[in-house]
């Protein structure tokens, strides 16, 4: 059954909210300089866009649950962020062809691994030409039974789903992880959208 997200930002049962942003993405942004616009989709309460928007980057945090916009409307501005109410799956026509960057985080891995190629598509859609993509992935999920979110990912699906579009520009292991995340079930991918 389709998890109900609205619900659990309402009820505060939000475990994957760790209060801060993915150390992976505070690494990588103390040593790139992101330029341009970037979409966070799945942002939740909104602690990487504000991450980002701290690095000067103009951001918006996309998300279909209007609880979590609420929280993340509450913390105070820090930059050039915004946030919209959405469906990554179907974003709204404005969104196409606007963004550098997208950067994931615990979005791919909410969804049905059936909708991983309309996660593809609206990726497509939303990144300007040669865009940035910059994910922080589930690789292992402890005890996965099949049964999600979270969804965990192997390399060998990283690669059958992105390669056709998306060239990897680097890949790796994070050291930096939140306490509750095993060093090794993350994988950091930054790709850029083939055809520049
Ligand atoms: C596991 S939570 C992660 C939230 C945030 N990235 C974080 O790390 O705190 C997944 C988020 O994706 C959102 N989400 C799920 N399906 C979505 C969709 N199709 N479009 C946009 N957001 C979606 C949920 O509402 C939820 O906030």
């Amino acid at each position: 059954m389709a998890r109900d997200w609205d619900k659990a930002y309402e009820v505060d049962e939000t475990p994957w909210d760790k209060g801060y942003a993915a150390p992976p993405l505070m690494k990588f942004l103390k040593e790139h300089s992101l330029q341009g616009r970037a979409l966070v989709p799945g942002c939740g309460t909104g602690h990487d866009v504000r991450l980002l928007a701290k690095h000067g980057v103009q951001v918006t945090g996309l998300d279909i649950a209007p609880g979590a916009l609420r929280k993340a409307a509450a913390f105070a501005p820090v930059g050039g962020e915004s946030y919209v109410l959405g469906d990554f799956l179907n974003p709204e026509a404005g969104l196409s062809g606007s963004f550098d960057w997208v950067v994931e985080h615990t979005c791919l891995c909410a969804i049905e691994p059936s909708q991983r190629e309309a996660y593809l598509s609206s990726l497509n859609k939303v990144l300007k030409r040669g865009g940035q993509f910059l994910a922080v992935f589930f690789r292992e999920v402890s005890n996965y039974d099949g049964d999600g979110p979270p969804h965990p990912i192997s390399g060998e699906e990283i690669h059958a789903l992105f390669h056709d579009d998306f060239e990897l520009v680097e890949s790796y292991t994070p050291r930096e992880t939140y306490p509750s995340r095993p060093v090794g079930c993350e994988e950091v991918c930054w790709m850029r959208k083939r055809g520049a």
